[in-house]
């Protein structure tokens, strides 16, 4: 059995797989109408979400299975002091594939350890998030038609952004990519991050103190909101709000090919008037999600 807990349980050809999957399904998906009939999947989501549990919904919808669960921890026992441990058995008792989004970094492989059934980490805590990377991977092929030799910055919490973490840590399995770390002090990409993958692989990365400077080189830019319910006493929010804001007027120095994403929501950081740009794929991004997750269910469930 299969689970999705970090990205790099898929290998690169695998992901590829998926990738293709999900474009053949964005582009016939009456075909896949009842591959998940009297399949059900459970969503257990213990921290905020719109689009990564909509999303799976929808996705399992869309493929004739049912979809059980609950959005909010205080509506399921944990709130009665239920362990993961003890909710994964649980629901594997209900359900054939399971997602789970919890705010403590490991739940979800705890949760694995225990369940009976395919798991998909849909977030933990600050650390992975690897089904929005598969969105993300599958949106830059789509717009660049290729998944290496490109320059791709990182703007924003690369301190507690999970996208940030799971997009790096499989990037660097790529030939050919540099990249650019832009954030506010104090919000750094960890250590681990730089040692274990981008030290490890050898990748060009280099830290820019703000976009301007960096703009003309950028073939992707990758915005993230602060993740203010991580941060502890030590990070003051208010003073790093406004850090990094991408306006159209720093948009003038950037390429005519320049992919804009951001995994949402979007707090301030994007303004508004960006999103007219052609160069603006971030709400593309929200709907290759759905199915790229169509593709993981498919694959994950053993489906052909
Ligand atoms: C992200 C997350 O939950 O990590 N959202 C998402 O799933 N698309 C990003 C965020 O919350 O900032």
């Amino acid at each position: 059995m299969k689970n999705l807990i970090d990205i790099l349980d898929l290998s690169l050809d695998e992901i590829f797989n998926l990738i293709e999957t999900a474009i053949k399904i964005k582009n016939d998906p009456s075909r896949y109408l009842e591959k998940c009939k009297y399949k059900k999947m459970a969503t257990l989501f213990f921290e905020p979400s719109t689009r990564t549990r909509l999303s799976f919904e929808a996705a399992m919808y869309e493929l004739g299975g049912n979809v059980i669960g609950f959005s909010d921890a205080q509506s399921s026992s944990a709130a009665k002091g239920e362990s993961v441990s003890d909710t994964a058995k649980v629901i594997s008792c209900y359900s054939d594939i399971m997602v789970i989004r919890h705010p403590k970094e490991g739940a979800p492989l705890v949760a694995s350890m225990n369940a009976a059934v395919p798991v998909i980490n849909a977030g933990d805590g600050g650390h992975n998030h690897p089904t929005q990377t598969l969105t993300d991977l599958m949106t830059v092929y789509l717009e660049k038609k290729r998944l290496n030799n490109f320059t791709i910055g990182f703007c924003g919490d690369l301190k507690f952004g999970r996208t940030v973490h799971s997009l790096i840590s499989t990037l660097c399995r790529h030939k050919n990519v540099k990249i650019i770390l832009i954030s506010p002090e104090n919000l750094n990409l960890p250590s681990y991050m730089i040692s274990n993958y981008i030290n490890k692989n050898h990748i060009e990365c280099i830290e820019a103190n703000d976009l301007e400077s960096v703009m003309p080189e950028l073939d992707i830019l990758y915005m993230t909101r602060l993740q203010k319910e991580r941060f502890t006493g030590a990070q003051d929010f208010e003073s790093l709000n406004n850090s990094y804001i991408l306006t159209l007027n720093k948009l003038k120095s950037a390429k005519k090919d320049l992919c804009i994403m951001h995994p949402l929501p979007r707090v301030n950081e994007i303004e508004t008037a960006v999103d007219a740009d052609p160069r603006a794929c971030y709400f593309k991004q929200v709907l290759n999600g759905k199915y790229i997750r169509m593709a993981l269910i498919l694959k994950l469930l053993e489906i052909e």
